[in-house]
């Protein structure tokens, strides 16, 4: 018979390489976010690790995907990304609207100011790389929806905006283009060819039927639960309340631009200098070291004794330390600040259709830590 900690690790695996198409909550698609966990992993995690009414940290919470799960899962949660693109998923998903009816009304409302709003655009304004994804009227109607509903914060309309930024598909608001990262695809459907595609795109329309994608599986929280959302840089953030658990899959150092990647969304965000952004969301190999080793220090304050460190890792490589990311965040907190003890730790290879670049050399695999905190650490923290 199968040991208990070997039960855990094949059902991780099943939560790693099993279809969640047609099953998660449908809000975990209101926008794409590059690094996503897949829901059915932090639902896992959050099953086997925690229990009801803990309170759960992500400090690194990007689209909220373990969040979401552990508030839907009758945990407190308390959500922390410096990304303002996150930041608002963050709020859209922890804060969605009661009915749908409600959201429809709302959008009729807000149609009639947009309608308005719109002829004092000015698109000279707008950069050159922006107005390359969109038809002028489309462009100037979607950056006055942007605005009414950043002024009402009305967090769920703008996330569902955003979800329908950019693609290939005519439910979209962009010329064809990429969906997560944005990239024109100009060569594949060149605008002589395809001129459709190339027309003005009624925003409320598509708005609508959005929103309506978006309540085809809507969880229902406990209003009773917290939901603390932030939008701070994670080594200097401290959660005001005591934790049960922290769950979290940090940046992965070097691989990934969470600034660059989310460009046009976070430039109708307000975010126009993305590089500014990436020298903090997206750490090279030394930042990164510092960020953890601060954050590891941090969590050992507000973890309630024998509280959980979960942490959702790639497996590239330090050169500096010569360990690959596991190995050396398993080493930061065990033995350079020996306040916490390792209790579990999986390895799962990632299939080819979820590695978020297909053809780079890194992160064929990702690897599960459970850290707990020792209630004596080390005393020069
Ligand atoms: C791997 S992603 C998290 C993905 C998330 N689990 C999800 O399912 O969408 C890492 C996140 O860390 C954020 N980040 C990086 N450095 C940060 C810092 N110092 N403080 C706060 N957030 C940071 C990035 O913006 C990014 O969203």
């Amino acid at each position: 018979m199968k040991g208990k900690e070997s039960q855990i690790k094949d059902l991780f695996d099943h939560s790693c390489t099993d279809s969640v198409v047609g099953t998660e909550w449908s809000l975990h698609q209101l926008s794409p976010y590059i690094g996503k966990i897949k829901s059915s992993i932090a639902k896992f995690l959050i099953n086997h690790f925690t229990e009801k009414n803990d309170v759960i940290y992500d400090p690194f919470c990007g689209a909220s995907t373990i969040p979401l799960e552990a508030l839907a899962m009758g945990r407190n949660v308390i959500a922390n990304d410096l990304n303002k693109y996150a930041y608002i998923l963050t709020l859209a998903k922890l804060h969605p609207p009661k009915s749908i009816d409600g959201v429809l009304v709302k959008i009729e409302k807000y149609n009639k100011l947009v309608l308005d709003h719109k002829s004092q655009i000015d698109l000279r304004s707008v950069p050159p790389w922006v107005r390359s994804f969109f038809h002028k009227e489309t462009l100037r109607e979607t950056i006055s929806w942007v605005h009414i509903l950043s002024k009402k914060n009305e967090w769920f309309l703008l996330a569902c905006i955003l979800g329908i930024l950019h693609h290939q598909r005519p439910g979209f608001l962009s010329f064809p283009s990429s969906h997560t990262v944005p990239y024109l695809r100009l060569k594949k459907y060149p605008p002589d060819e395809y001129p459709n595609l190339y027309q003005y795109r009624n925003v409320k329309e598509r708005l609508i039927k959005k929103v309506h994608r978006a309540f085809k599986r809507m969880p229902n929280f406990d209003e009773k639960l917290i939901k603390d959302c932030n939008q701070r840089n994670a080594s200097s953030f401290i959660p005001n309340m005591p934790v049960d658990a922290i769950i979290s899959s940090p940046p992965y150092m070097r691989q990934l631009d969470y600034g660059r990647d989310n460009r046009l969304r976070l430039w109708f965000l307000g975010v126009d200098n993305y590089k500014e952004l990436d020298l903090m969301v997206s750490p090279k190999e030394t930042n990164f070291i510092e960020v953890m080793t601060t954050c590891l220090k941090n969590w050992n304050t507000v973890l309630k004794p024998n509280g959980k460190c979960i942490l959702f890792l790639g497996d590239n490589y330090s050169s500096k330390n010569k360990l690959k990311l596991p190995d050396l965040i398993e080493k930061i907190a065990t033995i350079d600040l020996a306040c916490y003890e390792l209790i579990f730790r999986h390895e799962s290879i990632i299939p080819n259709n979820r590695r978020v670049r297909r053809n780079y050399t890194g992160n064929k695999v990702e690897t599960v830590l459970v850290l707990k905190k020792i209630a004596d650490g080390n005393p020069n923290l």
